[in-house]
């Protein structure tokens, strides 16, 4: 009998302190960095955005939304024997997040480790947790996307500051008769590193070369839009789907204006793709799961449901899977 892997729960969580363009705007101004709630809607379809107060850790907002998953499942922490966290903002340099969180959790004995592909951590994280599922080497896993980005922004660089939230979101997948993911498509380009990067690093006790994100939004917008369309059609192609099976889009929340040019060169509706970046910002890693379950929670996923899951980040990178949920 064929194994396969399905997600059984969906849960997230974004930290309580809530920013506005206004709240943001003003707090900006006061520092002498001009923007405006228009520019930033008009660009990019933010409204607001969450950030962690200072101590809270990614692996903190990773918790929360795995006990919401677990719930969901109906499972314990207990009986996950994989964790994967897709994260570019860790806890730590070591260990990963993904082994604070497994302690956190209080599940000792579980396999964890971080996936970094930045804002395609998730895609990439749930393409690893289904081929280890699918090989028999895990049954239950949690698979993560968390992000403290509000600790890499340079508040003074108004391209970038804008841009970005906090917040995490978790699948509980588990193995299955049945096909619940039915195909997955990652790739990189490392030419590209340098247009959304943080080049900073560790180096004999200080931090060589700037903490902070750096990014050529135009370079990643162009690069962006051609790479997501290849990738839709790709997990279509492997699946033996066509644009016509899916139900709802779930794409990286990065840029309204990226996830309408998807949507309409997949000739998809509007009202077929979930939209969170209005409220969330960009999350990073942790945009998709986060859209996710709000879809879910709200009531617009339904079992049985065909979802297109797709992002790109910084690596480049990008991907897509395409689930029967
Ligand atoms: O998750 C990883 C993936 N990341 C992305 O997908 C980001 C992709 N890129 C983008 O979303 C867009 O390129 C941005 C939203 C970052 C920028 O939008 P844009 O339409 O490409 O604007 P631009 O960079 O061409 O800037 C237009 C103008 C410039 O002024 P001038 O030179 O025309 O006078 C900027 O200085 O807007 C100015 N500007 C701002 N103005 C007010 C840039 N940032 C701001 C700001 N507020 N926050």
């Amino acid at each position: 009998m064929s194994r396969f892997s399905r997600i059984t729960g969906t849960g997230s969580y974004l930290p309580p302190r809530r920013l506005t363009n206004a709240d943001l705007t003003t707090e900006l101004a006061a520092k002498g960095v001009e923007t405006s709630d228009e520019w930033i809607i008009e660009r990019t379809g933010i409204r607001a955005r969450h950030f962690a107060d200072p101590g809270v850790c990614v692996s903190d907002l990773a918790l929360q939304a795995c006990q919401r998953a677990l719930e969901a499942a109906g499972r314990d922490a207990g009986e996950i024997d994989l964790i994967i966290v897709a994260t570019s903002t860790p806890d730590m340099v070591f260990p990963s997040a993904a082994c604070i969180l497994q302690s956190k959790l209080g599940n000792v004995g579980a396999a964890a480790f971080d996936a970094q592909a930045v804002c395609s951590g998730f895609i990439y994280a749930l393409t690893l947790a289904d081929s280890l599922i699918k090989t028999g080497t895990a049954t239950k896993a949690l698979v993560i996307g968390a992000e403290v980005f509000s600790r890499i922004l340079d508040f003074s660089d108004r391209t970038t500051c804008v841009l970005f939230g906090d917040g995490a979101g978790a699948v509980v997948l588990e193995a299955s008769d049945v096909p619940g993911i039915l195909a997955t498509d990652i790739h990189a380009d490392g030419q590209y590193s340098s247009i959304l990067c943080v080049p900073g690093h560790v180096s004999g006790g200080q931090v060589t070369g700037s903490p902070m994100l750096t990014m050529d939004g135009q370079a990643v917008f162009k690069l962006a839009v051609g790479v997501l369309e290849d990738t839709a059609r790709a997990v279509l192609e492997k699946a033996g789907k066509t644009q016509a099976d899916i139900d709802w889009l779930i794409p990286h929340q990065a840029n309204i204006r990226i996830m309408q040019n998807t949507a309409k060169k997949l000739k998809l509706a509007p009202e077929k793709m979930i939209v969170t970046v209005d409220q969330h910002g960009n999350t990073s890693a942790a945009s998709i799961p986060l859209a996710l379950d709000v879809a879910v929670r709200s009531g617009k996923v339904q079992k049985g449901d065909t979802l297109l899951l797709e992002g790109v980040g910084g690596g480049f990178t990008w991907g897509a899977v395409l689930v029967d949920y």
